[in-house]
């Protein structure tokens, strides 16, 4: 398989076959090479904001309880009880300080610590050492809110991860403090999970064609659906696109101090001059900001948005809204508002993509005569040479190519490779 992939698989030309999309054995070897590999979301600080609060998220298709300690900590543990193996925690969400397995009651601290055993005295005598029995702990690490966990102990750190890209990621979580409003919103759909990041990475191409209706509805800009502004990408496989210039300000103007002081200069100009901007970290966290007219006013909202993959042609859709923590509360309420009219499961935006995206998948696992020679194109921009950019990464000076996604293949390929 391999080899096929390494024959098939030419980003720096532009030909990535269709069947990476369809492929099980594609999806077994992605499993294994890059989700067990790399750095993972699992969700914001802002989830778990008090002590002994926590979430059950998945990483790379494994159950974890993430949990906010007493000293207020971060921690992340295998969801599974080290006695007989239970699943220690059922609920999406609480506030615990220790965990009882509903299986034969051992109870964990949520620091790990294997802390009570049901008449242990009586049934183990003295034998029984719980010291060696706790949680096995996951590695994480946090970036401005943003946590993420991987099971690779040898992978580097996620600062290190993310490298010159964190200049953006500044912008879209950084720019304030930010808080998750409301529980992510799930949802499944027949879909491979790289069209979701392919398409966010870079194809703003498609919105004057799939989202064509909501200009003709006034409900955005029609300017969004110009090629102006950057496309960028940067190392490991992340990738943006900005939309610029916007001469509306559509953040809350009560906020542009706390922009200010979080913010360099360039990020702060970037930012406000901000039409919209659509990215990717590799290998599937999505994030937008994007900007919706609410009775008359342009509003911005923020969401970012797990593809998790569920099989090679389904992915659970995960869409966490945020915002400025400190924003007017009638500012936060209107910025969900144009959240769940865009980018939710019943947004319009979301709908078109989500029909786009079950499509490629159900075609692309077509008769094998024809699949075995159907190769996508990815040539747009190929001819073109980088720009200087205030920020970092490779600029391009408008938002139609496919560098991003080249780029995106690009390590994707190195990584099935490792
Ligand atoms: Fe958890 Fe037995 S499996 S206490
Ligand atoms: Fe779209």
């Amino acid at each position: 398989l391999l080899e096929h992939l390494n024959d098939t698989v030419k980003p720096e030309v532009g030909e990535i076959p269709a069947y990476v999309l369809a492929d099980p054995k594609v999806y077994d070897l992605e499993h294994k090479k890059v989700f067990m590999k790399t750095w993972i979301f699992i969700g914001h600080e802002s989830e778990i904001p008090n002590k002994n609060d926590y979430m059950l998220r998945d990483l790379a298709g494994y159950s974890i309880i993430v949990s906010r300690n007493a000293d207020s900590s971060i921690k992340a543990f295998y969801n599974m009880c080290t006695h007989r193996g239970m699943k220690l925690c059922r609920a999406d969400k609480g506030n615990k300080s220790a965990f009882v397995c509903p299986y034969h009651g051992f109870n964990f601290k949520n620091n790990g610590d294997l802390i009570g055993v049901p008449l242990q005295k009586n049934i183990y005598g003295e034998e029984l050492d719980k010291s060696t029995m706790g949680l096995t702990e996951v590695r994480i690490e946090s970036y401005k809110g943003l946590l993420f966990g991987t099971w690779n102990d040898e992978a580097e750190s996620l600062d290190d991860f993310l490298g010159d890209f964190k200049w953006y990621l500044d912008i879209l979580v950084g720019r304030a403090e930010m808080e998750v409003l409301g529980a992510p919103q799930r949802f499944v759909i027949h879909s491979n999970w790289k069209i979701g990041a392919d398409n966010f990475v870079g194809d703003s191409y498609h919105t004057m064609v799939t989202h064509g209706s909501i200009a003709k509805l006034g409900m955005v800009p029609s300017a969004t659906y110009s090629k102006m502004g950057y496309q960028i990408h940067s190392e490991n496989g992340h990738g943006l696109n900005l939309g610029t210039p916007n001469p509306d300000f559509a953040f809350p103007e009560e906020l542009i101090e706390e922009y200010k002081s979080n913010l360099s200069s360039e990020q702060f100009e970037v930012l406000s001059n901000l039409k919209n901007m659509i990215g990717n970290i590799f290998p599937h966290l999505s994030f937008l900001i994007s900007h919706t007219k609410v009775k008359g006013q342009l509003i911005s909202n923020t969401t970012v948005r797990l593809w998790r993959p569920i099989d090679h042609d389904k992915m659970e859709v995960i869409a966490w809204f945020l915002v400025e923590k400190n924003a007017p509360e009638d500012w936060k309420r209107r910025s969900r508002e144009s959240f769940v009219l865009t980018f939710s499961p019943s947004g319009i935006f979301e709908q078109d993509d989500t029909e786009v995206f079950t499509d490629i998948t159900a075609a692309a696992k077509g008769p094998m005569p024809v699949m075995k020679n159907l190769t996508y194109n990815y040539t747009m921009g190929l001819h073109r040479k980088p720009v200087d950019f205030i920020g970092p990464g490779v600029a391009y000076d408008d938002k139609f190519s496919e560098a991003n996604q080249r780029n995106f293949y690009k390590y994707w390929l190195e990584l099935m490779n490792s």
